[in-house]
């Protein structure tokens, strides 16, 4: 049982594997389903988690020296900023720690991604395509003119996994006919509803003739902060969609009664993401079962119309 601070303990034995499952936004539901799910791993294959709470990258590298320290034999991470790749790399290494990047993957000191690092992640860029293709189909369904509305695009293109979503979801909205001269973006500081909030205040501010509005974004919380700004300046919700991803962060939004402008979320599985990498980790530890480098996710489309099921069917709510 590890004592560092924002570390928790599950698990079996004293003897048992041990893995560390580190997260960047612990606060986000998706992170804490992740964790949920590795839970479900240890207890089931019988090995220690340890869940670490690392919101930024001092904390992050400080928590890996204290894993290792404790015995374990493999890091499982979602890191706070992914320019950490090589640093997490070597420490691990030295440590003797395996190692699953999880989420957002590391980036070397060439700028391009560590593909050589174990990674499970989102298919970005489909997911996105999907996102700007039901907004199309949305927007059509409603008769809007492209004249008369705007994308509103909540951009992170600091993170590799959340730029290739927005792109996507721009790119297919610009197939589907949208002109690309009325997407805008904006850029957030902050990854949480705050921080998109303030961002996409400042693009509305610049736009005060824009009728209808339509909102991706990196995740659920970047397109609910947007849709937390339309509602302040009063555009009526019915005059904008808005579609997620993760499909985790938002069911509180599409429980409301009064529907928001927010339409729907593109459910990725944090089932994979957490209770597979936990699994694969556990193999290659106790077996020598070495897992696939690279391995991507899909999403499905949550709506109003069937959220409650499909959340059920894939084991996010009872
Ligand atoms: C990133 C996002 C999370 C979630 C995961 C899914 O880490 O910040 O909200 O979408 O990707 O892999």
């Amino acid at each position: 049982c590890s004592k560092q601070p924002g570390a928790a303990a599950t698990g079996a034995k004293a003897d048992a594997i041990k893995i560390g499952f580190l997260v960047k936004q612990p606060e986000e539901p998706w992170f804490q389903l992740e964790w949920k799910f590795a839970r479900q791993a240890a207890q089931d294959l019988g090995f220690n988690l340890v869940t670490i709470a690392a919101p930024d990258g001092e904390k992050a590298l400080a928590a890996i020296d204290n894993l290792a320290a404790s015995g374990a034999q493999g890091l499982i991470i979602c890191t706070p900023d992914t320019n950490l790749g090589p640093a997490i790399v070597s420490k691990a290494r030295n440590a003797n720690l395996k190692l699953i990047a999880v989420d957002d993957q590391f980036i070397g000191a060439d700028r391009q991604p560590m593909t050589s690092v174990h990674y499970l992640g989102i298919s970005a860029r489909k997911i996105g395509e999907s996102v700007g293709e039901t907004l199309a189909a949305e927007m059509e369904k409603r008769g809007w003119p492209a004249a008369e509305t705007a994308v509103c695009a909540m951009t992170y293109d600091e993170l590799a996994t959340a730029k290739e979503r927005t792109d996507g979801a721009i790119d297919a909205l610009v197939a589907a006919g949208f002109p690309r001269d009325r997407v805008f973006k904006a850029a957030q500081r902050q990854t949480d509803i705050p921080g998109a909030m303030d961002a996409a205040n400042t693009l509305l501010t610049r736009h005060p003739q824009v009728k209808y509005w339509l909102v991706c974004g990196n995740n659920d919380n970047a397109v609910l902060g947007a849709v937390r700004a339309l509602e302040g300046r009063g555009i009526p919700a019915e005059n904008a969609i808005a579609v997620g991803i993760n499909g985790t962060d938002c069911i509180g939004e599409l429980e409301k009664t009064k529907p928001t402008s927010f339409f729907g979320s593109m459910l990725l599985s944090a089932k994979i993401h957490g209770y597979q990498t936990s699994e694969m980790m556990y193999k290659w530890i106790k077996d020598g079962v070495e897992p696939p480098l690279d391995t991507r996710t899909t999403g499905i489309l949550i709506t109003r119309e069937n959220f409650r099921q499909v959340l059920k069917e894939q084991g996010v709510r009872d």
